[in-house]
């Protein structure tokens, strides 16, 4: 399957919609939270060949604003499992050059948490390799009333004129700042939806919705997301 793909057109930027955890354990009998705790596996797995490919930014959606509404037990695993996944995975990340960032809103998290967090963006602030955004606490709506929000000060301020704003301008108030917007999109689980995800990057971005649940999504299914990309025609609204 890699010897398929063309090493030279590789998105610059893959964002993952990493769903179906819940469904994964049901089909098992098992727990919704035991699905989380193999959706790690793929994690890890994704991240490791995204680096090994060379690919610029990775940005997975770990936690939507909405989700705070499952139960309080499901939320508390999710927040552990990341911690946990941070503090073992931390070393090797570090190691392979990775540049932890977090789109989301960090506040109301436990103060655990944003310690184990705010320890691996400042641990590998100045890596160059793969840039890894974790959406966390993210929606895109928050996001978009949040860069509003803050043009609104800078304007109080003085800082900026409303006659600057502009495309380029209002993005690097967004949390992906001057990230490349995503040129790929894949959300596993059959489900074909943004859920509040990424709605102003993914103006151009190509979707790929493999049916696979998250859990069982592993680097072979990343390579076949990466061909059918590879295959569409972006035409940005152009002519050829
Ligand atoms: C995705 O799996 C993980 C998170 C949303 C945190 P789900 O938990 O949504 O799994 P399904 O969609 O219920 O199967
Ligand atoms: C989106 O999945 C959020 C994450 C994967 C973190 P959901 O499972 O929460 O989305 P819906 O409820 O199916 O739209
Ligand atoms: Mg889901």
């Amino acid at each position: 399957m890699l010897d398929k793909i063309n090493k030279d057109k590789l998105p610059r930027h893959i964002a993952i919609i990493m769903d179906g955890n819940g469904r994964w354990a049901t089909k098992r009998m098992l727990p919704r939270i035991m699905g989380h705790k193999a959706g790690i596996d793929s994690l890890r797995e994704i991240v490791r060949a995204c680096s090994d490919l060379g690919i610029e930014i990775i940005t997975v959606y770990a936690f939507s604003t909405e989700n705070w509404n499952r139960p309080s037990e499901e939320v508390s695993f999710l927040m552990k499992l990341l911690v946990e996944y941070m503090r073992r995975e931390i070393g090797e990340l570090h190691k392979n050059n990775v540049r932890i960032k977090i789109l989301g809103e960090l506040e109301p998290l436990t103060t655990v948490t944003k310690n184990e967090i705010n320890d691996a963006i400042e641990m590998t602030r100045a890596n160059t390799g793969l840039q890894f955004n974790i959406a966390l606490n993210y929606g895109s709506r928050a996001e978009l009333v949040r860069a509003c929000k803050l043009i609104a000060g800078d304007i109080l301020n003085e800082k900026i004129s409303p006659d600057e704003i502009d495309e380029e301008l209002f993005s690097n108030y967004l949390y992906t700042t001057k990230d490349a917007d995503p040129d790929l999109i894949i959300r596993t689980s059959g489900e074909q939806r943004l859920s509040n995800f990424l709605l102003w990057q993914c103006a151009y971005s190509e979707f790929v919705f493999p049916d696979k649940l998250w859990p069982d999504f592993g680097k072979d299914d990343l390579i076949s997301a990466i061909y059918e990309y590879q295959n569409r025609d972006r035409r940005f609204g152009t002519v050829k």
